[in-house]
């Protein structure tokens, strides 16, 4: 009989936001042994973004130890060490098979985990293609550390070879980057008329489309992959598009989104829009139970709604903030609720983008988006009601996406928007 492990807080899952949590415990003091991390990756926590980025480089490649949490946002490196030396049992390759919030118990193959706190940090699991072939060799889609050492494998011994990326979002657009910048011949198949629909509008697109397709890489837009064809010794040689078409392909990446994890609560705890809900404090419907990063539906402050975000920066944030409001709740002080300014980044090539905001509303662009251009530099303004609500700004300098976050929290009527602009951000004329 495995004996029952008790801790006082669990975090289950070790991804970024466990890892963030974790340093705010010890900021805020806590016992040895009073908190665990569960997780079923083998590594502690680590900056995930790394994964399409560094991670995939040709040379001088991101590896572990290098991007533990939280050198993300230039804070100290938590080695293994860390964790040990503050007390923190972190419990890897442990996958958690079944959660019991009635009786506060979880369990893994081999143990019986009690908790008085729960965190619950589960993040997303990547959409996988049930098409038919879909188990060749060489098609991945990319979460963990282990996907991603996979791919940087294949990527080696398929030198020179045929890639096809099924996706035009964030793990799309940056993995079809990296696997160019790797020589390998790059095609990106995508369903919808333009890429990463859900932020980018057509121009903002456009200008990605086409600088992608002058660094060689070809992009089919509105077409499904059907099924892949593998050779006899089952490595993956061809893609099946729904119109017929058929591309070669060595190496295939799937990025058509992720699912939050939240399966081992299905029941036990309310759920919003596709996660688990919760208030201001991160706190569930179960008391003592809480949820952060991409599997909560939180209270989007400033824009009055509930809303759920899969991004760093929410997961780290999140992170922080439950931590306080626990401390807070057991010291029976008050702290404010969580006031989430949305805030997504990629980097793809020499390119690199910050958006802040909601993109809602009527757009104006503004810069040079000229793909002739030396650098070209540009953006976009979000407007609703009279007031700015997101702004976008490719190749900004640090002060210059200081200042589009600025805005975008402030939501300036539009008449006084120039007053913003001036200084902060000279090349935005409205
Ligand atoms: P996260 O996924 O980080 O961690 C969840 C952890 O829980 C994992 O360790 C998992 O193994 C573990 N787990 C799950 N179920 C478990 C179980 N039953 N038992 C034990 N452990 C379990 N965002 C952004 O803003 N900018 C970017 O550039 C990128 N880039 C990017 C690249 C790639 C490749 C990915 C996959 C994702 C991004 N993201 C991103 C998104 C960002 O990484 C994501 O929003 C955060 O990692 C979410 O943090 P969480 O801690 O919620 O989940």
């Amino acid at each position: 009989v495995n004996p029952v492990k008790r801790f006082k807080y669990i975090i289950l899952g070790g991804g970024v936001a466990a890892g963030y949590a974790a340093r705010e415990f010890s900021r805020l003091g806590i016992k040895p042994r009073e908190l665990a991390i569960i997780s079923k990756e083998a590594v502690a926590p680590y900056e995930r973004p790394a994964l399409c980025k560094g991670y995939l480089a040709l040379e001088g490649a991101a590896r572990l130890p290098g991007f533990h949490v939280c050198v993300g946002t230039g804070g100290e490196r938590l080695l293994p060490r860390w964790y040990a030396e503050k007390g923190i049992e972190l419990i890897l390759s442990t996958e958690i098979v079944n959660a019991n919030l009635a009786s506060q118990t979880l369990l893994s193959a081999g143990g019986i985990f009690k908790y008085q706190t729960l965190i619950i940090a589960t993040g997303s699991t990547a959409t996988k293609l049930t098409v038919e072939g879909a188990g060749a060799r060489n098609v991945f889609t990319l979460r963990e550390i282990s996907d991603a050492d996979k791919l940087v494998e294949s990527i080696k011994a398929k030198k020179n070879g045929k890639a096809v990326i099924i996706g035009g979002g964030y793990i799309g657009l940056e993995v079809g980057a990296a696997l160019r910048i790797n020589k390998l011949d790059v095609t990106m198949v995508y369903p919808d008329k333009w890429c990463m629909p859900r932020l980018f509008t057509p121009d903002i697109a456009a200008f990605y489309e086409g600088y992608y397709m002058k660094k060689g890489i070809k992009i089919v837009k509105e077409s499904l992959a059907v099924g892949f064809n593998a050779d006899a010794s089952g490595d993956v040689k061809e893609v099946k598009l729904k119109d017929g078409r058929v591309i070669e392909a060595d190496i295939v990446v799937v990025g058509i989104g992720a699912r939050p994890l939240t399966v081992l609560f299905k029941g036990q705890v309310e759920e919003e829009k596709g996660g688990i809900k919760t208030d201001g404090f991160f706190e569930t419907s179960v008391p003592n139970v809480y949820a952060v990063g991409d599997v909560a539906t939180f209270p989007m402050k400033l824009y009055n709604d509930m809303r759920r975000v899969e991004h760093v920066d929410h997961a780290r944030k999140s992170a922080e903030h439950v931590v306080k409001a626990i401390k807070a709740s057991e010291e029976r002080r008050k702290i404010e609720e969580y006031d989430y300014l949305p805030y997504f980044y990629s980097r793809s090539f020499e390119l690199s983008w910050q958006f802040y905001g909601d993109n809602v509303g009527e757009t104006k662009l503004f810069g040079d988006m000229n793909l002739s251009s030396p650098k070209p530099k540009f953006g976009c303004f979000w407007f609703k009601d009279g007031k700015v609500m997101g702004v976008f700004l490719e190749s900004g300098s640090p002060q210059e996406n200081n200042a589009i976050a600025k805005i975008a929290s402030a939501q300036p009527p539009v008449e006084n928007l120039n007053e913003f602009t001036k200084n902060d951000l000279p090349i935005a004329k409205i």
